[in-house]
């Protein structure tokens, strides 16, 4: 059932440890593919070339990139590859169904589906593996609830099935099925593209032929906002496709792809920072795993987390230049690809000068690019953050005393066309 690739061997670092280009002014570089590009790291240029309207994401699918990247090669009906008024468009319709009021109102459930996880590790004892215990189920119980595909009836969705589709999403790099149907798009929760100076060293296997896999995946979520129009209720699927009914404009493929992304890649990203967050505390922090119980410090670990552990290896999102763009003293010709490169940016010594090793529970100085920043900005950024800071706190306060029993450095990894995170988790208390 599993078609991801799985590393048995123990070759790849943890992704806390990967190595990123140092910050530096803009420069030309190569991607893996050849392709040229320019590559951009400090902090302040990160930020000021993702708010740039002369910078964007679309036309970008004619740019190769080796392995399957999920975002450039995705749909260009997906919401990161539009831009202007199309983004804002569908842009505006997901930020109605997401309004404060709306997320305000879902912290509670979230809590609790993290303590009911909490509450079944503990129930069954050590040791256990936090993959399967932990990890998968919270952003599982979360996703499902969320779009309402926690119930009987033909929403029902079980976890092996969504484990299926997203395996065989990222495995084909988010290529649309060849079904009829308007097939699922990975929306692109890793944000992240192989880039200059990094080897994509967790492709994807070739593997089986995903596309029947696909089509039924895209049936289903096809099939699932039909029924949302027809029948709405108060979960997110339905916000979605009221909103973009209200307004007007928004095609159906978009819709369709944009729930299927927000289901997968949703569920998966955050299945996977959990698991390499707790990697890094639990392997190579583990006196600050009790300090977590205090709500303050969970919080900005959870941050300091998501702020240093990339979802995967690649390092660089990527955009073009439709005008010159003057980067510090550097310009960057209209028609450049522009390679983008968070992590960069998010270790950057000028604004980031403690580093990884620094105390967990301080805030971190500025703002973290984790999430990106200007139009594409990650719209599930507060479903993270609520889910990683709900975790540590929950966890650490039932198991103060949790520990890993596998070395870091005997791990192994699954790995996805964008993400990347431990196959097995082996704990004890
Ligand atoms: C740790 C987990 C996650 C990380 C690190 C992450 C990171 C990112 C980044 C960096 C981008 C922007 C990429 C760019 O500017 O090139 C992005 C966009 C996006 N993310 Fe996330 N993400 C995560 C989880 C999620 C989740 C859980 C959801 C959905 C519930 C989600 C939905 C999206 C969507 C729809 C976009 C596209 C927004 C647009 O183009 O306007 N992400 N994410």
């Amino acid at each position: 059932m599993d078609s991801a690739a799985a590393d048995t061997g123990t070759t790849l670092p943890p992704l806390h440890r990967l190595p990123t280009t140092p910050a530096q002014p803009p420069h030309p570089t190569t991607l893996p593919d050849g392709t040229p590009a320019w590559l951009v790291t400090r902090y302040h240029d990160v930020r000021q070339v993702l708010g740039d309207p002369r910078v964007t994401r679309a036309d970008l699918h004619d740019v190769g990139t080796a392995g399957a990247t999920a975002d450039v090669a995705a749909n260009p009906a997906s919401l990161f590859n539009q831009d202007g008024p199309a983004h804002r468009r569908l842009r505006g319709t997901v930020q109605r169904a997401f309004t404060p009021r709306a997320i305000a109102g879902w912290q509670p459930w979230v809590a609790a589906a993290v303590q009911q996880s909490v509450d079944r590790l503990v129930a069954a004892g050590p040791p256990a593996d936090l993959v399967p215990a932990f990890a998968r189920p919270v952003p599982f119980a979360v996703t499902t609830r969320l779009m309402g595909l926690d119930g009987d009836g033909p929403d029902h969705l079980d976890e092996d099935r969504l484990l299926r589709w997203t395996r065989a999403l990222l495995a084909q790099g988010g290529e649309p099925s060849a079904g009829t149907e308007p097939a699922a798009d990975t929306e692109p929760s890793a944000g992240t593209e192989p880039t200059a100076g990094t080897e994509p060293t967790a492709g994807t296997e070739a593997g089986p032929d995903h596309t029947a896999t696909l089509a039924e995946f895209g049936e289903f979520m096809g099939e699932l906002v039909a029924r949302r129009r027809r029948e709405p209720g108060d979960d997110l699927v339905s916000r979605l496709v009221l909103a973009a009914d209200q307004d007007g404009g928004v095609p159906e493929d978009s819709l369709v792809f944009l729930v299927a992304g927000l289901t997968a890649s949703g569920n998966e990203s955050v299945a996977g920072a959990l698991a390499n967050a707790l990697v890094y505390v639990l392997g190579e922090r583990p006196g600050h795993w009790p300090r977590l119980a205090d709500p303050g410090i969970a919080e900005r670990t959870a941050e300091r987390l998501l702020h240093y552990i990339p979802l995967g290896d690649d390092e660089a999102t990527i955009r073009r230049t439709t005008a010159p763009v003057e980067v510090g003293d550097v310009t960057i010709p209209a028609g450049s690809v522009v390679a983008v490169s968070l992590g960069s940016a998010n270790r950057d010594p000028a604004v980031h000068p403690d580093g990884l090793e620094a105390d967990l529970g301080l805030p971190l100085p500025v703002p973290t690019l984790a999430f990106s920043a200007g139009p594409h900005y990650c719209i599930g950024a507060w479903r993270v953050r609520l889910e990683m800071r709900e975790s540590l706190l929950r966890l650490a306060t039932a198991l103060p005393g949790l520990r890993l029993t596998t070395p870091v450095t005997e791990l192994t990894w699954q790995l996805g066309g964008t993400t990347r995170s431990p196959a097995r988790l082996p704990v004890d208390w």
